[in-house]
């Protein structure tokens, strides 16, 4: 039987998607209620970090150990990678010891590579080109607080970065609309526009994006190793979410980030940290959704 990588939503069936964030309610419900399920007892989680995180290496530390497994943090430096051990032989000695594998990655064919030669799950913990599972956790928010996303309209707002391309796909898979403003030069990755078609629309400026939408999403203008020019952050600064924008989106409508923020920049204060931001829900649920995936992938 092939492997259950969770390493693009694009590779994913809807169904089997939907039916991780339902299990992750479930879960998070099941842990508020005092009864935590250790579903992944004895299994072991390997996490390769190429680049700085928080949320991700503690939600999946934190999550395995409440499934009743563990979780070994690895980053690059220390490992062999850093004096040159391939990724290859790295996924075949690693697999030999742990159920799954864990990686965030510089550049998002490492992930491949790694699924190639691994005999166990490999998990995408953030690439350039993709971040499924701040995805997942994101989908999960959104549920709780507005419903069904079926249907809904987001609008992604800025830098058509990693978030975006897995934003893009989500609206595929779930259903819903994804209205998209950001510089030209700085459009989503192609190919996950062309296989959400109809689910994402591109816009010319953030004000008609945000028209009637239930969820505004943004992230940093600078992306872990990407242009830090002041050229860059300038092409950027017609798309910052402040309250006016906010204003013209759907009443009710909640705003999302996946952290790290940059007040001032991608997002004023007053609306990260105001009334109809869902920021924090967000960076908890990253714990409860990655437990679905983890599960998904190690009992498949
Ligand atoms: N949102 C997210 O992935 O955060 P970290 O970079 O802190 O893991
Ligand atoms: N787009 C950001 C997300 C960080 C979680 C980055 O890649 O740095």
């Amino acid at each position: 039987m092939s492997l259950r990588h969770f390493i693009d939503l694009q590779d994913i069936d809807a169904i089997t998607l939907r039916a991780m964030i339902d299990h992750a309610r479930e879960i998070k419900s099941d842990r508020s209620a005092g009864k935590p399920r250790k579903l992944l007892a004895d299994k072991k989680l390997a996490m390769i970090f190429e680049k700085h995180s928080t949320r991700t290496r503690v939600s999946f530390e934190s999550g395995m150990l409440e499934l009743g497994g563990h979780a070994l943090n690895l980053t690059s430096s220390d490992l062999q990678i850093g004096r040159g051990e391939s990724i290859a032989d790295t996924a075949r000695v690693l697999s030999r010891y742990v159920d799954a594998i864990m990686m965030r990655a510089i550049d998002h064919r490492s992930v491949i590579e790694l699924a190639n030669y691994a005999t166990v799950p490999i998990i995408n913990g953030l690439t350039d080109l993709s971040h499924p599972c701040q995805i997942m956790a994101d989908l999960l928010t959104f549920e709780e607080h507005r419903g069904s996303i079926k249907g809904a309209t987001v609008a992604w707002i800025g830098d058509g970065n990693n978030v975006a391309n897995s934003w893009i796909t989500a609206a595929e898979k779930f259903d819903f609309t994804l209205n998209i403003a950001c510089p030209e030069d700085l459009a989503p990755a192609a190919s996950y526009l062309e296989s959400a078609g109809k689910h994402a629309v591109l816009f010319d400026n953030p004000q008609d994006a945000v028209k009637g939408a239930n969820a505004v999403v943004t992230d940093t203008w600078v992306s872990m190793g990407q242009d830090t020019s002041e050229t860059h952050k300038k092409k950027l600064r017609p798309y910052q979410v402040g309250t006016e924008l906010m204003a013209l989106a759907d009443k009710d409508a909640i705003f999302m980030h996946c952290l790290p923020a940059h007040r001032g920049e991608e997002v004023t204060a007053d609306v990260i940290d105001g009334p109809q931001s869902v920021v924090w829900d967000e960076a908890e649920n990253r714990l409860h959704a990655q437990k679905a995936v983890l599960v998904w992938c190690m009992q498949g």
